[in-house]
């Protein structure tokens, strides 16, 4: 799954560096990511759709951290952002407000005018009320707001139900039927400016299948939708690839572009401009935790090998039973034995991996692979744990990104009363 890891003899490199050293210098838990294989991922859409209009809007919910922003702003991509947050966060990075769309189905009155006030490319609105709220804020700031309804076309992404958002039953989206009349309601209102038509249906997505269903049904609205009168100019078909963490096969960006660019095509939509919103795909598999063995406690019925990396750290396996691999920094020339690779949080929720075979000993590191999505942007300090450092590496060179959080930044906002 990681291109730029691999083993030298017997210890593992990102790139260039080896990860035992950047845990013995930075300490753990440390999240160490390549950004190399960052912009190489993001190389494989933009080859997909050169010669055609398209922005990729990182879904920068997936790994906010500045220095991460900004190796994509440089590389000339845009963000997907789902907070007035982020908006802060992205532009501190130096991105350009013109290459940013905002999706959430819970924009507030002041976010709205915040996106407006930075000039955000477009709002992807997600309710009729929602529609009507942008509308009434942009007129008092005396604009237009440009708008794509996010649209639920009612796929089955066949993904994870926590992280699968388009089907009926889901929260997102403008429901398929409705959508025409909204549409027509928004060419209406002052304040809006009808730019294009979205659709996200999941994460984590495996098969091509669903997308192209997706597509579909899409592209029956676009076709409506014009026929009554209102101009779209971009398609904005979300984000949502999988990528490797054990034995999964996703398409690559590549094979899936080509694939949806073809249907585009060959339903005469070839001119339109094209936008992703590609999160995990870009950063997933760029990114480690290295975490250090604390204690091994070899019980009756199950043996836990204690990191010092918990839940807080990193939420997947928590939160979506989701499977990542781990694998020693350093290999050692002992027996493999089964352990439940857990955290110190007192949960039980809190382990990273299950029945997992290594030869490990107390002081050793580990790396928890696939970490560079929705690893440090989930984080949190349960149990005042400081939140992670991070490292960047491009070839030999590695970079502190963000240092570890003390204590006393956790409660600095805090007041004892008299
Ligand atoms: N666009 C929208 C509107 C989204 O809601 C999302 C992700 C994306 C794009 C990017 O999707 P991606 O390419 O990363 O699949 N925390 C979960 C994943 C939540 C995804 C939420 N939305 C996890 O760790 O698996």
């Amino acid at each position: 799954g990681a291109p730029h890891l691999a083993r030298r003899g017997r210890d593992l490199y990102l790139e260039d560096c080896q990860l035992a050293t950047l845990a013995q210098q930075h300490g753990t838990p440390l999240y160490v990511y390549s950004q190399a294989s960052m912009l190489d991922a993001l190389a494989a859409y933009q080859r997909a759709l050169a010669g055609r209009p398209h922005l990729i809007c990182y879904a920068m919910k997936a790994n906010s951290s500045l220095a991460v922003l900004q190796t994509f702003a440089r590389a000339g991509c845009g963000f997907d952002i789902v907070s007035g947050g982020e908006l802060q966060r992205v532009l501190a990075a130096g991105a350009s407000a013109s290459k940013v769309v905002f999706s959430g189905v819970g924009k507030t009155r002041t976010e709205m005018r915040q996106a407006l006030e930075a000039g955000v490319r477009c709002f992807n609105v997600e309710s009729e009320s929602e529609l009507a709220l942008l509308s009434q804020v942009a007129v008092e700031l005396g604009v237009r707001a440009p708008v794509s309804l996010r649209v639920n076309p009612d796929v089955d992404a066949g993904t994870h139900p926590y992280i699968s958002t388009g089907l009926k039953g889901n929260k997102f989206g403008i429901a398929h039927e409705q959508a025409l009349a909204v549409y027509r309601h928004a060419a209406q209102l002052p304040g809006i400016a009808v730019r294009g038509i979205d659709c996200h249906i999941g994460s984590q997505l495996t098969e091509v299948a669903p997308f192209l269903d997706a597509l579909d049904r899409i592209l029956d609205l676009v076709e409506a939708i014009e026929a009554a009168g209102i101009t779209l100019h971009h398609l904005d078909l979300g984000g949502g690839l999988g990528i490797t963490y054990t034995d999964e096969t996703p398409p690559s960006a590549d094979e899936l572009i080509a694939q949806l660019l073809a249907r585009i095509d060959a339903r005469g939509h070839g001119h339109r401009e094209i936008v992703f919103e590609p999160g995990r795909s870009l950063v997933g598999n760029a990114g480690v935790l290295l975490t250090e063995v604390l204690y091994l406690k070899p019980g009756e019925t199950k043996n836990f090998c204690i990191v010092d990396a918990a839940m807080n750290d990193l939420m997947r396996p928590a939160m979506y039973e989701a499977w990542m691999g781990i694998v020693p920094c350093t290999e050692r020339d002992a027996p493999a034995v089964t352990w439940d690779v857990v955290g110190p949080v007192c949960e039980s929720g809190d382990w990273l991996g299950r029945e997992r075979e290594l030869a490990v000993a107390p002081g050793d590191h580990l790396a928890i692979l696939s970490a560079g999505a929705y690893g440090m942007a989930m984080a949190s300090n349960y149990n005042t744990r400081g939140r992670a450092a991070e490292v960047m590496v491009r070839g030999h060179q590695a970079t502190l990104i963000r240092r570890r959080e003390s204590a006393a930044e956790l409660y600095a906002n805090e007041r004892l009363i008299d």
